[in-house]
């Protein structure tokens, strides 16, 4: 895991959108793997900037989203296959066909989830992965006690992660699903990068466990561990109760991938 600090939310997801962006043009058909979730808007906001004022080109792009909610249509206004195309796709030039959101109204779940792998695989794999933390330290929705090995399923959502998420849903928790469609921890684990932004105090002490704690099942994104590629953008709310936080400024300062990022 290689750790950043930024002074502030606005740092972070600007800087998180900076190594997106390097990636695209590293790779322009790159296959992102993409999250939801408020952090995530002001990222998606410097990506359409990107765009529209250096010319960032998402025509090669394919993207996976990691997540969406069970029983409800990709047409409503809830989904996050809205919140993806409200925030991103129809913003930019990405080809429609080419972004993937699993579908949380399909009769069959089961086909549904083993058809996105398939479709994962096939595209050659993800090749950054972003990611978002709940409160709860979900990845993605695989919430608590979910399997290092698990794959794209359905799951049952943490009444904390309901709750977290009502504001999407007019503050009524009645309108929040109790399911969803999650890629695996096992999945996202096959991304060649994954690129974790946590923002805000509420996150701190679950962020401090995720880096610095045991791995456990309790807190699935604690198996990002076990990353090879794991970069995490946090603004110092976040990083409050970190205790290897000098370690992580002297390596903020002397290692070579992270001054090339910072600079
Ligand atoms: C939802 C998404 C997660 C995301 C989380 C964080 O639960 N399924 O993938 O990481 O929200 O959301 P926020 O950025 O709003 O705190």
């Amino acid at each position: 895991m290689k750790v950043v600090i930024c002074p502030t939310a606005e740092h972070t997801t600007a800087l998180t959108a900076r190594v997106i962006e390097r990636a695209v043009r590293q790779k322009p058909d790159i296959v992102l793997g993409l999250a939801t979730g408020r952090t995530m808007e002001a990222v998606y906001a410097h990506l359409v900037t990107a765009h529209r004022q250096a010319g960032l080109d998402f025509e090669r792009c394919r993207t996976f989203n990691l997540d969406e909610y069970a029983g409800i249509a990709p047409s409503s206004a809830r989904s996050y296959r809205t919140y993806m195309d409200e925030h991103l796709f129809s913003r930019v030039n990405i080809v429609h066909s080419a972004t993937h959101v699993p579908d949380g109204s399909a009769d069959d779940i089961a086909a549904q989830c083993a058809g996105y792998e398939d479709a994962i695989r096939a595209s050659g794999g993800v090749g950054l992965q972003l990611l978002g933390l709940g409160e709860n330290g979900h990845i993605g929705f695989n919430e608590p006690f979910s399997a290092f090995t698990s794959r794209t399923r359905l799951v049952t959502l943490d009444p904390a992660t309901r709750q977290q998420n009502v504001g999407m849903f007019d503050d009524d928790l009645t309108q929040v699903p109790y399911h969803a469609i999650t890629m695996g921890i096992a999945t996202i684990l096959d991304a060649r990068r994954t690129v974790m932004v946590v923002n805000g105090q509420a996150k701190a002490e679950m962020l401090a466990r995720v880096i610095e704690g045991p791995m456990t099942a309790s807190i699935s994104a604690t198996a990002l561990q076990m990353h090879a590629d794991c970069l995490i953008i946090a603004d110092e709310a976040a990083a409050g109760a970190l205790s290897r936080r000098a370690y992580i400024t002297h390596l903020m300062q002397h290692d070579p991938e992270l001054r090339a990022l910072l600079s």
